[in-house]
């Protein structure tokens, strides 16, 4: 049986009768209804209705690759008929997590060559966290346990990443979080800069915030500070240039280890296979996930430096954690097509040449003199646009997050697909947009500031 068989109205139906959406108020849902899309190509989504949008999303940050790859489809198609599973458990395994595991030590940075698999990003720092709290108690130092985070961090929402992440709402329903885990203010200039700060001042202060932690916990007792490179659902937060020069630096003198969380940035997204290679970074573990498959099928990968990957080979014994799906055959198959497609189409050369200089170039020429528009600003193919009410003193429209919806619902309205974190209208598209693209997004998200403008003047 089809979807086809079931008009719009009973799926909705059916939806509010049965289903559970994540991160959503499921009264205000069974009032409104679903949006159902339905299919999708190329840049584009569409909806039940027939609707064209263009997604700027890239799904949820990960179809790097855009829709309609038929490649991937014939990858997951050969390999459910050759081996739809087995495990890794056991001395087992097979075929393609090994093939996976080799190329993406190969384009990993240098001294990260392990990977550890699951199926989400949550599921893949929950391991990060298990692993680095093992690696210290193998070496002799069990005290060494607490991890450093950010506030508006996002490092996923099972009980391990919702307690690594600062998202205080979901920290209010937590019920009591993974203990020892501290939250510092994270490298967001635009509301947290002090009148006058240059960036760079900013962002040492930001870093400085990590090291006040680390001392006030005493360096003896840190195991890590975790970060995502660029915070993503956290409002696409890009740190001055001055901010992780200086973590690295700190972790190094305070022999805390780096764990990047590039759940959004892995794979090409800043112009790089890694945002740690985009910075300069010397990570102890790498998250990924997402992009790895382009969400074609669900995947994680913990890349795991050698610090710890000798220990644990080395002194390690059983360590006693592990998923069924971890290196699932048919996930890995669509893994190894992706990169495949992402090297043969030279998508991360083109976004660190052309497409992500080219978004930077737009946004700001595009809107960021629009009335209500604070500030724009990008990193590869990653943006933000922060709604304001008044552009000088950054004064943002009372009831907090309702401009956001605005301009949203007016830019879905007129075929953009955007994100509204609060106030801050955030874009991560596939790799596989061009200039035009990135033209025809400009103009929708510019009708829909217009719209959203006029409403949100005339409610005061
Ligand atoms: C940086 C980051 N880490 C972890 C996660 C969690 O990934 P998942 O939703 O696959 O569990 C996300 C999801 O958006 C993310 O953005």
């Amino acid at each position: 049986m089809t979807y086809q068989n079931f008009s719009l109205k009973r799926l909705q139906e059916m939806d509010a009768a049965h289903h559970l959406h994540p991160f959503t108020d499921h009264r205000d849902l069974r009032a409104a209804g679903s949006r159902i899309i339905t299919r999708a190509d190329g840049p584009f989504i569409y909806d039940s209705e027939g609707n064209e949008i263009l997604d700027g999303m890239a799904g949820l940050w990960c179809v790097n690759v855009g829709y309609g790859r038929d490649e991937l489809a014939e990858a997951a198609y050969a390999q459910l008929k050759e081996l739809p599973f087995y495990n890794s458990f056991f001395r087992c395994t097979t075929p393609t997590p090994v093939l996976l595991a080799e190329r993406l030590a190969a384009i990993a940075p240098d001294g990260v060559n392990q990977v550890f698999y699951g199926s989400s990003g949550s599921e893949a720092n929950d391991t990060a966290l298990r692993l680095v709290r093992h690696y210290w108690a193998l070496e002799g130092n069990p005290q060494k346990r607490i991890v450093i985070s950010r506030n508006w961090a996002y490092h996923g929402s099972t009980i391990t990443g919702a307690s690594l992440g600062g998202m205080a709402a979901m920290h209010g329903q937590l019920n009591g979080p993974v203990p020892d885990i501290r939250h510092v203010m994270p490298p967001y200039a635009f509301e947290l800069a002090e009148q006058g700060e240059s960036d760079e001042a900013f962002g040492l202060r930001a870093a400085k915030a990590v090291e006040d932690a680390i001392l006030e916990a005493g360096a003896e007792n840190v195991a890590a500070f975790i970060g995502e490179p660029v915070m993503g659902a956290g409002g696409v937060k890009i740190a001055p240039d001055s901010y992780w020069p200086e973590i690295q630096r700190i972790c190094r003198k305070h022999d805390v280890l780096l764990m990047l969380d590039e759940v959004i940035t892995g794979y090409g997204r800043t112009g790089q296979w890694f945002a740690a290679q985009t910075f300069g970074l010397e990570p102890d573990t790498i998250t990924t996930a997402k992009a790895l498959t382009s969400g074609y099928q669900p995947l994680s990968a913990l890349l795991v430096g050698d610090r710890i990957a000798s220990t644990l080979v080395d002194k390690g014994g059983e360590f006693f954690h592990g998923y069924t799906y971890s290196g699932h055959p048919v996930a890995c198959a669509v893994a190894l097509a992706n990169l495949d497609i992402i090297e043969r189409e030279g998508l991360i050369e083109r976004v660190r040449e052309e497409t992500g200089p080219y978004l930077n170039k737009a946004l700001k020429e595009a809107l960021s003199g629009h009335g209500i528009v604070g500030e724009v600003r990008s990193i590869g193919l990653m943006g933000a646009i922060e709604i304001v009410r008044d552009k000088e003193s950054r004064e943002r429209f009372s009831n907090a997050g309702s401009a956001g919806v605005a301009v949203r619902d007016h830019a879905i309205a007129n075929g953009m697909m955007l994100r509204a974190v609060g106030d801050t209208m955030i874009l991560s598209p596939p790799l596989i947009w061009t200039k035009e693209t990135i033209d025809m997004a400009c103009e929708r998200i510019g009708k829909a500031l217009d719209l959203a403008e006029a409403g949100l003047r005339k409610a005061g």
